[in-house]
């Protein structure tokens, strides 16, 4: 095999097998929690390294069954289990398809307590499809996504989540535990799917793990430890900082139909949760910043391409991204966005005459706009851009990022007299006056409010700030604990009817 066939093979079956030290020291973990297995499943198994930590480590061990998909893989894992497995312990480690095992006949060939413990292939369907990979379940039917969550990427999902999901399953009504390795954001998922089908979980814990160490990666992963129970659920789940932790840092868990971070700081602020006062926005969205965004110069403006362009104003806006939100909106905008529609879906067509240089841009460069992947922007004028309405033109803003680590919110002001916009990295309320902006911002950034979003965001999250998140907070609830109510009442009463929802264009309009 070559060395690029090799690679791609090890990437589609996520083989990056555990250091039998690091399943030790799980195992560890599991003997001083009182796990006493008398079976072992390792239904991903690779060369073995848990089987032969559970060996030396759990000495009450007499059933074991391993699988793997690749054949020479668990050649070396028979030849390590034969040499240290004491008289007396049966084992079946065979080369097999997850997918296609019946585990109905492995599970019922294995006697309670029951220990499922592994480390699944950590590898998303989005990277399969790109390196033209296969081993994949049928995702027609994987948590019933499709549809909407295909467009938007929402069907994206972890080969593990699907194999853990199973796995958790098969704890049902059994003496059983979980020990696997996963990412943190997978255990989470995993668990989230357990609790909302209502499935028995006694215990759930999660340690961090140091995959730079063990793996020489940079990936958040954890040991995810999930005990079954016969009767009554548990919702909650302990977060250990490492496997020598002795006492959880934080717990987590399931609080009315979704995941909440903190569930001590949930219990303390959840009534401040309710309804949307102000509507919170995201930035303009228009996937082509070569094109779209520019620095400005004495002579013009210089675009992502290198290109010193002369274009008219009206369409060009003062712009923050993320990094600019995040380190306060005190310092001038550099950038600049050309926004060619006021809102979702209006004719662009009208540029030609109003902005003739502006259009004749548009037109050199159709070629990278009309390339843009993103389904927003199907069937749309040309050159649309998406998350544009009358707020994205408010004078005054108050803005995070979505994916700096940090509860900062800022208050945008207007550069000269154009509105500053931001990209879609970012999230926002659109405020009218300066007075408003800096009340709200007082508010959002009160420790009462930084307790509230605290409780429900995973800081390892890719972008932990959404606007999920940020909506759930009722400004007016927070301003009358703060003794500030009638403030918030008197700028609610003037808001904006456009900056809450803006008018779509008829279908008609559309056209390009
Ligand atoms: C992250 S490695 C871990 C191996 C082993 N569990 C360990 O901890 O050392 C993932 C393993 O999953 C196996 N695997 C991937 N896809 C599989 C499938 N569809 N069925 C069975 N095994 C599979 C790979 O061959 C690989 O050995």
């Amino acid at each position: 095999m070559t060395v690029r066939k090799k690679s791609k093979r090890k990437a589609e079956f996520g083989d990056f097998q555990t250091p039998i030290e690091l399943a030790r020291d799980v195992c560890s973990v599991l003997l001083q929690h009182g796990m006493e297995p008398v079976s072992i499943l390792e239904p991903t198994c690779g060369k073995g390294s848990f089987i032969l930590a559970a060996l030396e480590l759990l000495p009450t061990v007499r059933n074991i069954a391993g699988i793997d998909i690749n054949s020479e893989h668990i050649e070396v894992a028979c030849s390590s289990v034969e040499k240290s497995a004491p008289a007396g312990v049966s084992t079946r480690i065979v080369s097999e398809d997850f997918f296609a095992v019946n585990w109905h006949d492995v599970l019922g060939s294995l006697p309670d307590p029951l220990l499922v413990i592994g480390n699944p292939p950590w590898i998303t369907n989005a990277e399969l499809g790109r390196i033209g990979g296969c081993n994949l379940p049928d995702k027609s039917n994987f948590q019933n996504h499709r549809g909407i969550d295909a467009i938007t990427g929402n069907s994206n999902f972890d080969i593990s989540e699907w194999m853990l999901n199973k796995a958790i399953e098969w704890l049902s009504g059994r003496e059983a535990m979980l020990a696997m390795l996963c990412k943190t954001a997978v255990a989470r998922k995993v668990l989230r799917c357990a609790w909302k089908s209502g499935q028995h979980l006694k215990k759930s814990k999660l340690f961090h793990i140091d995959t730079a160490r063990y793996f020489g990666a940079a990936v958040d992963a954890c040991l995810l430890i999930v005990t079954a129970s016969a009767s009554n659920g548990n919702f909650d789940c302990q977060v250990y900082g490492s496997l020598k932790a002795a006492c959880p840092t934080v717990t987590f868990g399931y609080r009315q139909g979704r995941l909440v971070a903190d569930i001590t700081r949930f219990e303390n602020c959840r009534h401040f949760e309710g309804k949307e006062r102000y509507k919170w926005r995201s930035g303009i969205k228009h996937d082509c910043a070569k094109v779209m965004e520019f620095r400005k110069e004495i002579a013009g403006y210089r675009n992502g391409c290198g290109e010193l362009v002369d274009l008219e104003d009206d369409y060009l806006y003062p712009m923050f991204k993320s990094s600019g939100i995040a380190n306060g909106c005190d310092q001038r905008a550099t950038r600049w966005m050309l926004v060619p529609q006021r809102i979702v879906g209006e004719n662009t067509r009208q540029i030609r005459q109003s902005a003739p240089k502006t259009w004749q841009y548009l037109q050199t460069h159709a070629q990278l706009l009309d390339r843009r992947a993103s389904s927003v922007y199907r069937d749309r004028p040309r050159f649309s851009v998406f998350g544009v309405g009358d707020y994205s033109f408010a004078p005054w803003k108050v803005g995070i990022s979505g994916f700096y680590k940090k509860l900062d919110f800022n208050v945008v002001s207007p550069y000269g007299k154009k509105p500053v916009v931001l990209d879609d990295t970012c999230y926002f309320l659109a405020c009218k006056t300066r007075e408003e902006a800096v009340f709200i911002a007082e508010l959002l950034n009160s420790d009462i409010a930084k307790d509230f979003f605290s409780a429900f965001v995973f800081w390892d999250e890719k972008r932990p700030i959404t606007v999920r998140l940020l909506k759930r907070l009722d400004l007016l609830v927070l301003a009358r604990e703060l003794g500030m109510e009638e403030t918030m009442q008197g700028f609610l009463d003037q808001y904006p009817r456009n900056y809450d929802q803006p008018l779509l264009f008829s279908g008609s309009s559309f056209s390009s």
